[in-house]
């Protein structure tokens, strides 16, 4: 049996849908069922939902043959809320507990007031931090977190480049690299240069004005946010042992990683986030000490998010753009707090 906060949880909701795949003018605030939690699953009331350029690549269509032809669909996937329903054999998490984490897959649906996510791809939200923030983490976090420990298991005292450093991925991936002790090397356009030195960036080098291949000196781990870096025109870069991680992976990558197995030298690989609850728990650890925190950019609304998914598509992120989906406190603290950034 489900428990639920069944007085206070509606039988419909606001939620962004579409029919078709195409521009962001496809997206539209419809009323809809809340979804019922299967068992494993978790109903989340959700406060804020933050955006990542998936939403709008997934709505363009770009990524149909993963994300398949039946409508409508929902879009959003990080989200940070409160358990509203326990689905059927959740046993470590409480009604009204403030919870962050990311929807998996192609299917989006956190641009909603309640979203139903299985109980693995949460977990409770940090302490002391907005919904608003929270809900700008969890999946540029987790890319971050997986791509620099598990895939190029970055050493304390190692030199990392990071092209992209000053979107999503690359201001968390700032950080957790300098609480694991490396020495970063932030690329980013000349706008985004001092944002990146106050992440922690030890060095900057803006791309507009400097070749990636002129650059001094050799590198233990390239993270390449941004594609358009094919492993073998920059292995060049990297020390003997140094591994290239991309986020953003063309078709080379996968023979890339083939090889570089085979053979001495640098080796090349990609991540594909997953929503991990120990791996949100970690991120959780990160936040709370105060090594890791996302500037929010912009807030919209679920009236507003054409503008958001316009904004993600334009590529040149100065922090997070995020959808403040129900009004808490918490919300309009965040709010005047965009306001006084902004002011
Ligand atoms: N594989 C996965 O699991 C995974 C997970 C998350 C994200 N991703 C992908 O990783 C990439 C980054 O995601 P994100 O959320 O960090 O995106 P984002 O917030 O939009 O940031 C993108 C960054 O790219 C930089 N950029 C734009 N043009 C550039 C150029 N010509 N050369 C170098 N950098 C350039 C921008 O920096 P400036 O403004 O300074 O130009 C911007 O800060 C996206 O492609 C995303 O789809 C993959």
């Amino acid at each position: 049996m489900s428990q639920s906060l069944s007085q206070a949880t509606p039988q419909t909701m606001q939620a962004v849908q579409y029919s078709r795949y195409g521009p962001p003018e496809v997206l539209e605030l419809r009323r809809v069922a809340v979804p019922a939690p299967k068992p494993g699953e978790v109903l989340v009331r959700v406060y804020a939902s933050g955006l990542n350029p998936k939403d709008a690549v997934i709505r363009s269509g770009l990524f149909k043959r993963f994300s398949g032809r039946a409508f409508p669909k929902g879009t959003g996937f990080d989200f940070a809320g409160e358990v509203a329903v326990l689905g059927e054999g959740v046993a470590d998490l409480e009604l009204g507990q403030k919870v962050w984490g990311f929807l998996d897959g192609f299917a989006g649906g956190a641009a909603a007031e309640y979203v139903a996510v299985s109980q693995d791809w949460l977990s409770p939200m940090p302490e002391g931090i907005s919904y608003a923030e929270a809900a700008a983490l969890p999946l540029v976090g987790l890319t971050a977190l997986q791509a620099l420990r598990d895939k190029a298991k970055l050493q304390a005292g190692e030199r990392l480049l990071i092209k992209g450093a000053s979107g999503g991925v690359g201001s968390a991936a700032i950080g957790l690299a300098k609480a694991m002790g490396a020495h970063v090397t932030a690329m980013a356009s000349t706008g985004s240069l001092e944002r990146c030195r106050v992440l922690g960036a030890d060095r900057i080098v803006d791309y507009t004005r400097t070749d990636l291949l002129s650059l001094e000196g050799r590198f233990d781990v390239f993270l390449d946010l941004y594609g358009g870096s094919p492993f073998h025109t920059y292995r060049r870069l990297l020390e003997r042992r140094g591994r290239f991680v991309t986020a953003a992976p063309d078709p080379s990558i996968f023979l890339a990683r083939l090889i570089t197995r085979l053979l001495p030298g640098p080796k090349a690989d990609f991540v594909f986030v997953k929503p991990k609850r120990d791996d949100l728990v970690t991120l959780t650890a990160y936040v709370e000490a105060g090594v890791l925190a996302m500037p929010i950019e912009a807030t919209y609304t679920l009236e507003t998010v054409r503008e958001a998914h316009r904004a993600v598509a334009e590529g040149h992120a100065r922090g997070k753009r995020v959808l403040l989906v129900q009004q808490t406190a918490d919300a309009g603290a965040a709010r005047q707090q965009h306001a006084a950034q902004v002011a």
